[in-house]
């Protein structure tokens, strides 16, 4: 998500603060800021847009100062403003924080320094750290690194947060949590970043911060590392980093894509992050808090989508028909919008969208609104377009996806889909409590399992070189495994340009297998569930007419496995959740093809991240 960067040494902060963040911006890029410290003030210089529109703001004010902090966002809490652009100022002024990640109990945290005085001039959660830090100092009168580690013991949720004082001037504060922190070593001075690409350029010398650690860098070169929990320190093992620049961009990956692939473990996790109880399978939604009540009683849920948002959304209507009992329709944002749908005033309408500005999408959200209905999101960037024109929506959470082809942002999707299945089932009684707490595990449970399925990659890369050879690949899946076909076929398409088509494996015999020749690839989604034994039917259709079948199925399951070419497999999951494993190998799959056939995949030809034009 957001990038952070941090200085204090003898050199002057801006200058080095700023080359991070222009390295960091692929990581968000709503706002940027850099506090600069002082024993008087903390001079604070804050702007929404890009890293380059700050440096024309801060040009000609006082930007001199040998300790600084900055931060380029990309919004969770809080739409992109100036005001709600990091770093945060405590009340008083004495303390600045950059924060990144989510803290869950920020609403809590608010209130409480509410009562004690704290006004707050921001939407963010980050604000209530800066005003807790000072709060504590006040009140106990401690030191400020003990002051960070006493308010970071009240904070729960995932951050790495950087911050300053002028009560301790010579000082920075980091801690991570969740989120990425590294410390590079200078000579007589520290460079402070949510990823080694804002620092390699000054040093090599790195250490990484591990979970549940803080560090305070002082002007003298002491370097402290200890747990935020305890007190006892840790001698600071110092790495090398040899990677180039550009790919520590990409922390170590050859593209984007890739990155975000690997990154699912977390991203699945963020996007329920605070939403779900596996414990009691309570799923809480705020953002649709006011409406959640009448979408249970809803007589109909329309989705409106384009792309892999669309496939996203076929899932959602899957899982919410079968398990919350409520009708679902999807339809193609684009077509939504010029063939007169029937909307009624009591219909809910929800658009899903990586973006938030797709031009289809929004134009079908309106189209909605003007009909009445109430219209809701699914959206993964923060004060985009769609989230500021629906009603009330969900964020996914996935932070800022680069790679065009969608990859983390489809699985937070389907991950939001799923909590929004079971807050529906709940209210709608359609599942008992003992069968909501189960399913709310194996939710819980995915993202550890994503682990174990991104660990096939020899396996898909194998496939992939031999998809590379073929001019047509089909796709097969039932289901919640049928919109995964659908997505894996998009993917191939996308990036390697091989063409692929998807289709429910029971219709392949009303005319697809037509096109299935000696070899022709033939990738069959299978994992373990009710409708696996009809699709082991069409995969032996397949084989009959010679397609080379290559199964997705679930660990262990070797009859099925046997029956295909080659196969991968998905670790053991309820047909709840199988789609967020089952997707995994697709993606790899696809990726791979396109890496074996050269082509630029970020930057796949004719498409662009985000289609703001019909
Ligand atoms: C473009 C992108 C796709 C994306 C689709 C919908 O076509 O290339 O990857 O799925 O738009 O985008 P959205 O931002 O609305 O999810």
């Amino acid at each position: 998500m957001c990038g952070i960067v941090g200085y204090i040494g003898k050199k002057e902060a801006y200058p080095i603060l700023m080359g991070g963040l222009s390295r960091l911006e692929y990581r968000g890029y709503d706002s940027a800021g850099v506090a600069l410290g002082g024993r008087k003030d903390i001079r604070l210089y804050k702007r929404q847009g890009k890293v380059a529109d700050l440096a024309s703001f801060a040009e000609g004010k006082d930007i001199s100062g040998t300790i600084g902090i900055g931060h380029t966002r990309w919004a969770t809490h809080g739409e992109p403003s100036d005001r709600n652009s990091h770093p945060h100022l405590s009340q008083c002024g004495t303390v600045a924080v950059v924060h990144n990640g989510i803290i869950e109990n920020y609403r809590e945290l608010r209130e409480d320094l509410g009562r004690h005085g704290y006004r707050f001039v921001s939407d963010t959660d980050t604000e209530a750290v800066a005003h807790l830090i000072e709060h504590i100092c006040e009140r106990t009168g401690t030191t400020f690194p003990e002051a960070v580690r006493l308010a970071l013991r009240e904070v729960v949720g995932a951050y790495a947060i950087v911050a300053i004082s002028t009560g301790d001037p010579d000082t920075v504060v980091v801690a991570r949590k969740g989120s990425p922190l590294v410390v590079g070593i200078g000579d007589g001075e520290f460079f402070i970043a949510s990823d080694a690409t804002a620092v390699a350029e000054h040093t090599r010398r790195v250490v990484y911060l591990e979970e549940g650690e803080m560090a305070v860098l002082r002007r003298n070169e002491e370097f402290y590392v200890s747990s935020i929990n305890g007190h006892d320190e840790r001698y600071p093992i110092v790495m090398e980093i040899e990677a180039e620049l550009e790919a520590i961009g990409k922390n170590g990956f050859a593209h984007f894509m890739e990155k975000e692939i690997f990154e699912q473990p977390e991203t699945i996790l963020d996007s329920m992050r605070g939403r779900l109880d596996p414990e009691t399978g309570e799923v809480r939604l705020n953002g649709i808090a006011d409406h959640i009540d009448r979408l249970a009683e809803a007589e109909r849920i329309i989705f409106v989508a384009c792309g892999t948002s669309f496939y996203a959304a076929i899932l959602g209507e899957y899982l919410i028909e079968r398990y919350a009992g409520i009708p679902v329709e999807v339809d193609y944002a684009s077509e939504f919008r010029y063939r007169r749908p029937l909307i009624r005033k009591k219909d809910f309408v929800f658009a899903v969208s990586q973006s938030g500005e797709t031009a289809d999408t929004l134009a079908a959200i309106r189209l909605a609104k003007e009909a009445g209905a109430t219209v809701l999101g699914i959206c993964n960037v923060v004060g985009s377009s769609i989230a500021r024109e629906t009603a009330a929506g969900i964020y996914t959470h996935a932070g800022p996806e680069i790679g065009v082809a969608s990859t983390k942002a489809f699985t937070a999707q389907v991950t939001v889909l799923s909590l929004i299945t079971l807050a529906l089932a709940k209210r709608r009684k359609m599942l008992s409590d003992e069968e909501l707490i189960r399913l709310g595990k194996e939710l819980f449970a995915i993202p550890e399992k994503v682990k174990r399925a991104l660990t096939k990659q020899n396996e898909c890369r194998e496939i992939a070189v031999e998809i590379s050879r073929s001019s047509d690949a089909f796709y097969l899946g039932r289901g919640v495994c049928y919109p995964v076909a659908l997505e894996g076929a998009l993917k191939l398409k996308e990036i390697s340009y091989v063409h692929a088509e998807a289709y429910p494996a029971g219709e392949m015999k009303h005319g697809p297998i037509a096109l299935i020749e000696d070899g022709t690839p033939v990738i069959a989604v299978a994992p373990d569930g009710e409708i696996r034994d009809k699709i082991v039917g069409s995969i032996q259709e397949m084989k009959a007419r010679k397609a080379r079948v290559i199964a997705i199925v679930t660990e262990g399951d070797m009859a099925t496995a046997a029956l295909a070419d080659r196969f991968v497999e998905v670790p053991v999951a309820d047909e709840f959740v199988v789609a967020l494993l089952a997707v995994i190998p697709l993606q790899l799959i696809a990726y791979y093809t396109a890496v074996t056939l050269g082509h630029d995949v970020d930057r796949p030809r004719n498409l662009a991240k985000s289609v703001t034009v019909e």
